[in-house]
């Protein structure tokens, strides 16, 4: 069985993980943000927490956060939960990232920050956002902070620049599902001192200390994934997915409810740093073999007319490679008897699901498209599909 993902964990991992050093997550902090164009990183527990802290930071409440209908539900959660409102934009058309002109559109006085997410790794046009932004502040008169949502675009370029160096500020999840990882773990970056400076204010006040059990907990996840992931065990691992059996492992959010996960305002451990800088010295290697993949799927499903590719993008990383289809289902199937599993990432529309219809203005029917005809083939360093 070919798993959807998968990290690219060795033994490196693990012996970083077992190692007492300390001094790490600042470590990590410097190196991270260093290789994403940035001069400063805070490390919190998710990325998720990462927008929390910078929309606080910032001292946003009751404003407006202009975001992308079709994401990752977890980025209206850190709005709402914040205090703010957020302000949905529907997708470009033949792009998985928000419309230029619905961005346009979306801003009013209220609007404060914008979520620029570059979403499975597609960049967005960084220097366009500016443009409209800065038009808005002479328009309104309020300063719009831009946050890059780096969760899926690590290392993703636009015009051969860095989309991360752009903006006020960058989020970055760091989640087994990523890129790369630190086990759990997300990281705001940013080339403002003064955004840093109460970044770490924020923390200091807000972020609780992790306990050790923290520390052991890592420890035996990093274990179970590199034995779930095992090419031998993966079809075990997979059944028990079939069966409803991992649970909350697998299942990030509640269609009903607006919430963070137990340990979302907790410090992550020096354990995690440590694992996240052996996957960061390995980031180039893994940038190169899932762009390799990303054209091999290009140049193989090219004829294929039931598959309908996104364009060819040189500044773009894959966090997944996205493809739209007509029987999604059936896609699944098919392919799962072939021995591969293909993902079903993003499968709702945030402003469809029930707890945020308030916050609904209008229809978003690209959204709600690709969330019934998106899969994504795997496209993780080393996999190969025969
Ligand atoms: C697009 C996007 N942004 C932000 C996040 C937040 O990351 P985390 O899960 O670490 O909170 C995710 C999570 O998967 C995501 O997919």
């Amino acid at each position: 069985m070919i798993p959807r993902l998968k990290p690219y964990f060795s033994l490196r991992e693990l012996f970083a993980a077992l190692s007492p050093s300390s001094g790490k997550i600042v470590q990590f902090e410097n190196e991270f943000s260093t290789k994403f164009g940035c001069e400063h990183g805070v490390m919190f527990s998710f990325g998720r927490t990462a927008l929390y802290a910078l929309l606080k930071a910032w001292g946003l409440e009751k404003d407006e956060v202009i975001c992308p209908a079709y994401t990752c539900v977890v980025v209206q959660h850190a709005i709402v939960i914040s205090g703010n409102t957020p302000v949905f934009v529907d997708c470009e058309e033949g792009s998985f990232n928000m419309s230029y002109d619905g961005i346009t559109d979306a801003i009013t006085d209220k609007t404060r920050a914008i979520v620029v997410t570059h979403l499975f790794g597609y960049p967005m046009d960084v220097h366009k956002i500016q443009s409209i932004v800065s038009d808005a502040e002479e328009k309104y008169g309020n300063k719009i902070y831009v946050i890059q949502d780096a969760a899926h675009s690590y290392g993703a370029k636009w015009d051969d620049e860095l989309v991360t160096g752009f903006g006020d500020a960058a989020i970055f999840g760091l989640n087994i599902s990523k890129i790369m990882n630190s086990i759990f773990g997300g990281m705001a970056t940013t080339n403002s001192e003064d955004t840093y400076n109460k970044l770490i204010e924020f923390r200091e006040k807000e972020i609780k200390p992790a306990g050790a059990i923290k520390t052991v907990h890592r420890l035996i996840y990093l274990v179970s994934v590199m034995v779930a992931f095992n090419q031998v065990v993966y079809s075990f691992t997979n059944w028990m997915e079939r069966m409803g059996l991992l649970g909350k492992l697998v299942k990030y959010f509640d269609e009903s409810t607006i919430e963070f996960p137990n340990g979302w305002n907790e410090m992550p451990v020096e354990l995690e740093a440590r694992v996240g800088l052996v996957q960061l010295s390995k980031y180039d290697k893994i940038i190169e073999m899932r762009k390799g993949n990303a054209e091999n799927h290009l140049a193989r499903f090219l004829n294929f007319s039931e598959f309908h590719l996104p364009k060819a993008d040189k500044g773009a990383t894959y966090s997944h490679f996205v493809v739209t289809v007509e029987n999604r289902e059936e896609w699944v199937q098919t392919y799962m008897k072939k021995g591969i599993e293909l993902g079903i990432l993003i499968e709702y529309s945030v402003p469809e699901m029930p707890s945020y219809q308030p916050y609904k203005r209008g229809s978003y029917p690209i959204s709600e498209y690709y969330s019934e005809h998106c899969i994504n083939i795997p496209v993780w360093p080393g996999v190969n599909l025969r």
